[in-house]
């Protein structure tokens, strides 16, 4: 149910298999992120990169299209993820692009820059999997964390809940250990994070201890269910 995906980006691209060996036993998958120059101020990878992950691995992508007009680009990138996410500010036709992601078998994600009101999500929250709240301004790891994030990730859930909809609340930018227990309790229950864990010393273990920061939580509910 809470899902960690480190960030490809902090990752030492000159030993890319060696980080992801670290992480792929206990990481839920991994966040590629893909950034164009014009949506967002930066240039990382494209899909060749994603391509030789998953023709080396088993492990879940979870890919982060930062691009204007993504729809130019879901036949390419839908072949090597297994969940596309596109940006609400880079698509003319949100509907349309979400719904040609979901025709290719694999899950659609939309992500809302910080600026970005979670209300204008209303209607499209029928049609994902999944929203992926910017905690940070896009285009670089490693950024401070923007406290109102938490707001945003309430009243999203709120919005979800009202609509008994089944659409998980992902959560991108400055997240590290002490992050997830707030924002678990916000509504979030998918992680990303970068810096956190692969400029850590130790990335696998960072990431069991975002996991230990809700299990607590989990059992003290279960164990409140058992004894009332
Ligand atoms: C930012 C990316 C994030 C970033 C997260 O534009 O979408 O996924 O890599 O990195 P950290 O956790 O370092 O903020
Ligand atoms: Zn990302």
């Amino acid at each position: 149910m809470v899902k960690i995906y480190p960030s490809l980006l902090s990752a030492d691209f000159y030993n890319l298999e060696r980080d992801i060996q670290k992480v792929k036993d206990i990481a839920d998958g991994l966040h590629m992120d893909v950034m164009d120059g014009n949506f967002v101020p930066n240039i990382s990878f494209g899909n060749p990169i994603i391509k030789a992950v998953k023709e080396n691995t088993n492990i879940y992508l979870d890919t982060h299209l930062m691009i204007d007009n993504p729809e130019k680009y879901i036949d390419s990138f839908s072949k090597y993820s297994d969940s596309l996410t596109i940006h609400y500010e880079a698509t003319n036709h949100l509907d349309r692009t979400i719904n040609a992601i979901k025709e290719k078998g694999i899950k659609a994600g939309v992500s809302i820059n910080p600026h970005t009101s979670v209300y204008l999500l209303e209607n499209i929250l029928n049609v994902v999997d999944s929203v992926l709240i910017m905690s940070v301004n896009p285009g670089f790891g490693g950024q401070s964390f923007i406290e109102y994030s938490y707001d945003k990730i309430k009243s999203l859930k709120e919005m979800i809940d009202m609509k008994n909809l089944n659409v998980n609340i992902q959560v991108d930018g400055g997240v590290n250990k002490d992050k997830i227990k707030p924002l678990y309790d916000a509504g979030a229950t998918e992680f990303i994070s970068g810096s956190a864990i692969f400029k850590s010393n130790n990335p696998g273990k960072e990431i069991k201890l975002m996991k230990e920061q809700v299990k607590w939580k989990i059992s003290i509910l279960l164990h409140q269910i058992i004894t009332n």
